[in-house]
């Protein structure tokens, strides 16, 4: 994230998304299809109130597509109409549309039964920065119109996209703070780029990521870097890898910060494969 959130930064941006909400019949909640749990604000429920919510698992191009499909069961079993799409290519949008318009049917009705004249559905994107919010309404607009910059407060004046006949969207995403409490979430989220590096430190997280990629997908892992054997201790992976890579320290030690951003960036770009870093029920 670009900013520290402090309390004030928190709530200045609930209010702003609250009051945006008054403008809209559906929440789209924007998750990491990677980390659906560590990617939610703590206070959604509590922030969308009775809102009918469309769940989104966004960038499912880099997640393990049977642990997506587990997510989205998950979520619908608790009562949470949910779809997994990939902004950056625009897979699962059109389905996104038509249940976003099928979620705000019932606010549409309930207005026209007021005698008032037909209008169009209204939705708007809400999620913790990185999850790829911009992209997806850039998307949808077909140019630049999301307001970029992770910062509570950027509301400028609102303009809708129009998506297909009967839904509409803000062009403004609201922009909710991560969770921050428990360590597992935010290396999780440090892993996955929604913590910006000046906060954390690489070698700490690419640590835990290099673990679990140990236990989900080791052979990936191996075949990437071309390790005959996994060593046991998650220093030698690494070290095993700054080595293939030649990223050597003049002395000749292996220059462990540049293997370390190394590593984190090869996951984020999806080359050590599609990779999900949390199940249902076991995150
Ligand atoms: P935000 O508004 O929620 O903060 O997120 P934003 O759209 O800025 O997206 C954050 C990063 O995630 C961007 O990468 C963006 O390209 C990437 N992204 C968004 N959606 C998807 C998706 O469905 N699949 C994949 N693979 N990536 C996605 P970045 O490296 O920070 O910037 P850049 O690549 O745009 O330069």
């Amino acid at each position: 994230m670009d900013i520290q959130w402090y309390p004030g930064h928190m709530a200045k941006a609930r209010r702003q998304v609250q009051q945006n909400l008054q403008m809209v019949d559906v929440a789209i909640e924007l998750l990491d299809a990677r980390i659906p749990a560590s990617s939610r604000n703590p206070d959604i429920n509590v922030i969308l109130k009775g809102k009918p919510r469309l769940v989104v698992l966004n960038k499912s191009d880099l997640a393990d597509a049977s642990i997506t499909a587990a997510w989205l069961n998950y979520f619908a079993r608790a009562g949470y109409p949910a779809v997994a799409v990939d902004a950056h290519h625009g897979a699962g949008i059109k389905k996104m549309i038509a249940l976003a318009e099928q979620l705000a049917r019932p606010a549409i009705k309930k207005y026209m039964a007021r005698g008032r004249l037909a209008r169009l559905a209204r939705c708007m994107v809400v999620g913790v920065p990185n999850v790829g919010k911009s992209m997806l309404i850039n998307r949808l607009a077909g140019k630049k119109a999301a307001r970029t910059g992770n910062r509570p407060g950027v509301t400028r004046g609102e303009q809708w996209i129009k998506l297909g006949g009967k839904l509409e969207l803000l062009d403004t995403p609201g922009i909710l703070w991560p969770k921050f409490e428990d360590p597992e979430t935010a290396y999780k989220l440090a892993v996955t780029g929604a913590i910006k590096e000046q906060i954390y430190n690489p070698e700490e997280v690419c640590e835990k990521l290099v673990q679990w990629l140990v236990g989900k997908a080791p052979d990936t892992l191996a075949k990437r870097y071309k390790l005959s054997a996994l060593p046991e201790e998650t220093w030698e992976v690494i070290e095993r890898i700054g080595v293939h890579r030649g990223f050597y320290l003049s002395g000749g030690k292996i220059d462990s910060y540049k293997t370390a951003t190394f590593i984190i960036k090869e996951f984020r770009e999806g080359k050590l494969g599609r990779c999900s870093l949390e199940t249902p029920g076991n995150q």
